[in-house]
């Protein structure tokens, strides 16, 4: 049996995969921040060598991208030198990483998918520390390593984009969203089922790009939830109009919603290691969107 170590594993995606492995009967150590803290060296080397995993799956990281502008130093202690202690604690145990990583390693100019071994260049300071890290450990560990690119995340445990919509269609608001910058909505659900995968069939090392298939706009998907939660919770958005009217969000530009942090205009990733693999990627991102909803509404308010 695999046994597995999960960094991070309070976040988004590590609920999502500790869960994943729970209901799959694995033996894993979920070490939450709490627990361990990556950017300590001498405390990643004693996790390591005291669990002696197969698979270390690193999901620690500083997601915050608007902060990182303001604190690259802070961001880059935890996605590069905390991806490399990891990376070194592997190595003296001889355990894989799987390395979660992002599409703003790219700098969204493209206007196809983005292959797994396009040149990276990020835009931002958290796009240059997520690409740090997957550096750090792609050195380290040359043979021994997965980095799986992600992109435009959701789930049940966490904020996002999602929960959002969602809470904007309960209170009645009809938001203006971002229709000008293309990508792909992605449920960490699926992005923990690719990582399973990944060990399960002895996958070659490399980079791989857990997304959704397919692609969308931020108003796009913001139409998809709108119509999901009026269809599918039953539930009428509190309007003053006693007939059933149909809430939509309506389409703004990038420049009508500025953030401190540039936002790629393209973000949308190619999946061809997945099928040299042999390995579906992930399906159509309106239909990851169907399976997740019923996990992101009922902790939506959470
Ligand atoms: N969210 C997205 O849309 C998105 C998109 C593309 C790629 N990704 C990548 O996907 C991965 C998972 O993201 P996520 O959305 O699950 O992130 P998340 O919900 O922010 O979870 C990250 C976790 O890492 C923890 N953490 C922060 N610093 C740490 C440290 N020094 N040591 C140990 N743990 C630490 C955080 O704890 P605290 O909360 O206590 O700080 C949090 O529980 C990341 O590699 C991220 O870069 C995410």
């Amino acid at each position: 049996m695999t046994r597995w170590l999960v960094t991070g594993a309070a976040g988004m995606l590590g609920r999502d995969l500790t869960d994943l492995l729970q209901a799959r009967g694995e033996e894993f150590t979920p070490l939450a921040r709490v627990d361990l803290d990556v950017t300590d060296p001498a405390a990643v080397a004693k996790a390591v060598s005291v669990v002696k995993p197969d698979v270390v799956v690193n999901c620690a990281a500083w997601t915050a991208v608007d902060a990182a502008e303001e604190h690259e130093e802070e961001a880059f202690a935890i996605n590069a030198h905390g991806a490399l202690n990891l990376a070194a604690a592997c190595a003296s145990v001889g355990a894989l990483l799987v390395h979660p990583s992002t599409d703003y390693v790219f700098d969204g100019g493209a206007s196809a998918p983005y292959a797994e071994d396009a040149p990276p260049a990020p835009a931002g300071a958290y796009g240059r520390t997520k690409l740090a890290g997957e550096q750090a450990v792609r050195a380290a560990l040359p043979g021994a390593s997965y980095i799986v690119r992600t992109a435009w995340l959701y789930g049940a445990h966490g904020k996002n984009f999602v929960k959002t919509m969602l809470r904007l269609a309960g209170n009645g608001t009809a938001p203006g969203v971002v229709a000008d910058q293309h990508g792909q909505p992605t449920w960490t659900a699926d992005v923990a089922a690719q990582v399973y995968a990944l060990i399960a069939n002895a996958a070659p090392p490399g980079v791989y790009h857990a997304t959704s298939s397919g692609q969308a706009t931020w108003f796009t998907l913001a139409e998809e939830i709108f119509t999901l939660y009026q269809d599918q919770a039953q539930i009428q958005p509190p309007i003053d109009n006693s007939e059933r009217v149909r809430l939509t969000p309506r389409p703004i530009t990038t420049a009508d919603y500025p953030t401190p942090a540039k936002r790629p205009a393209y973000s949308v990733l190619g999946h061809d290691a997945w099928h040299a693999a042999g390995i579906q990627p992930i399906s159509d991102w309106k239909d990851a969107l169907h399976r997740a909803f019923p996990a992101i509404l009922s902790t939506a308010n959470a």
